[in-house]
């Protein structure tokens, strides 16, 4: 059972006001080495990290996310190949055919992939091609809007030939219960399979809120994928409070949290296949949350001296 978090850093948006903790924070470092069995990159291997120019890779970030991996007897979890966000201005802007397009994903595909082939356990093929009203995002998402849905399952072709050992995953949020955009992904997983994709699991991000509520169906959710021969994952577990006036949430919210993370986890445990289980970040100071939602904060298992929050001991007991 792997039990892993994001590696923070090396190429994150501006507006995270912060040095690179991968390489300039020993004790971050250290914490990262000896806590977690698995590594997730949380933006070095987003297009706009790796692939900035149009023919030209960047793989320094990434390289040393999987180095450092190596070195602690880790393993990586590749994110992400074809999503909506966070793309380089370059694609997003380019005047390109459909035809250009899907050679340029090809391309990236092949040369990413197979860069780091053999040595990366999952990969997140698939981002967040579900929107929140559960439809497919035929506008948003560049690859599908200009190439129609297939071009997902051509991704997962593509990745299988550059790295046939890579366990191949659709990966989203707000999918972790049994809901309307779950239901989709339950179906396109159903056609994947029967047209012989390489697909191998179904990734549940697990960004939780306590002020939302704990998704209580996980498990089933979980089983239902898994019962399609499908592996599954938590892929970026944090579970955010809302944060009061003085930025110091008390004892009970903590103890909510620490239900909320421990519960993910004994979910994740019960179902055959889920063994997976990455934490995205485990300080705040170095967590998306307070840039992305600016109310709530405290999302992470640490205090930002690692010492442990009620959420790391309950993570630690129920292992
Ligand atoms: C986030 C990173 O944590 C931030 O540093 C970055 O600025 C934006 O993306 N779902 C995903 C992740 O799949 O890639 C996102 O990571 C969080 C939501």
């Amino acid at each position: 059972f792997y039990v892993g978090s994001a590696a923070a850093g090396g190429g994150h948006h501006l507006e995270q006001d912060y040095d690179d903790p991968f390489t300039t924070d020993e004790a971050y470092r250290e914490v990262l080495a000896e806590q977690f069995s698995s590594l997730s990159a949380e933006n070095q291997m987003k297009w706009e990290f790796i692939h900035p120019e149009q023919g030209e890779y960047d793989f320094g970030p990434a390289d040393a996310i999987v180095d450092f991996a190596e070195e602690n007897g880790q393993v990586v979890r590749g994110h992400t190949l074809l999503w909506h966000s966070q793309n380089p201005e370059w694609l997003e802007e380019g005047d390109f055919t459909p035809e250009e397009l899907r050679e340029i994903l090809r391309e990236h595909i092949e040369t990413v992939v197979g860069r780091y082939a053999g040595r990366i356990q999952q990969w997140d093929v698939a981002n967040e091609i579900v929107d929140d009203d559960a439809e497919i995002r035929t506008e948003e998402n560049i690859w599908i809007r200009e190439l129609g849905i297939e071009i997902v399952s051509d991704a997962f072709r593509w990745a299988h030939e550059a790295d046939p050992e890579a366990e191949l995953f659709l990966n989203d949020y707000s999918v972790e219960g049994i809901n309307a955009k779950s239901d989709v992904y339950y179906g396109l997983a159903q056609d994947m399979l029967d047209d012989g994709v390489p697909l191998h699991g179904f990734g549940v991000q697990g960004h939780l809120s306590t002020q939302y509520g704990y998704p209580g169906d996980l498990q089933q959710n979980l089983q239902r994928f898994a019962d399609l021969g499908l592996k599954t994952a938590i892929t970026e577990i944090d579970v955010r409070i809302v944060m009061p006036e003085d930025g110091q949430p008390d004892q009970g919210a903590f103890e909510q949290q620490a239900a909320y993370y421990r519960m993910s986890l004994e979910a994740c445990l019960a179902v055959e296949g889920c063994d997976s289980f990455t934490l995205w970040g485990f300080v705040d100071r170095y967590s998306w949350v307070p840039v992305f939602f600016p109310e709530e904060g405290a999302a992470t298992v640490m205090e930002d001296d690692y010492s442990p929050r009620p959420a790391f001991t309950a993570l630690l007991q129920a292992l």
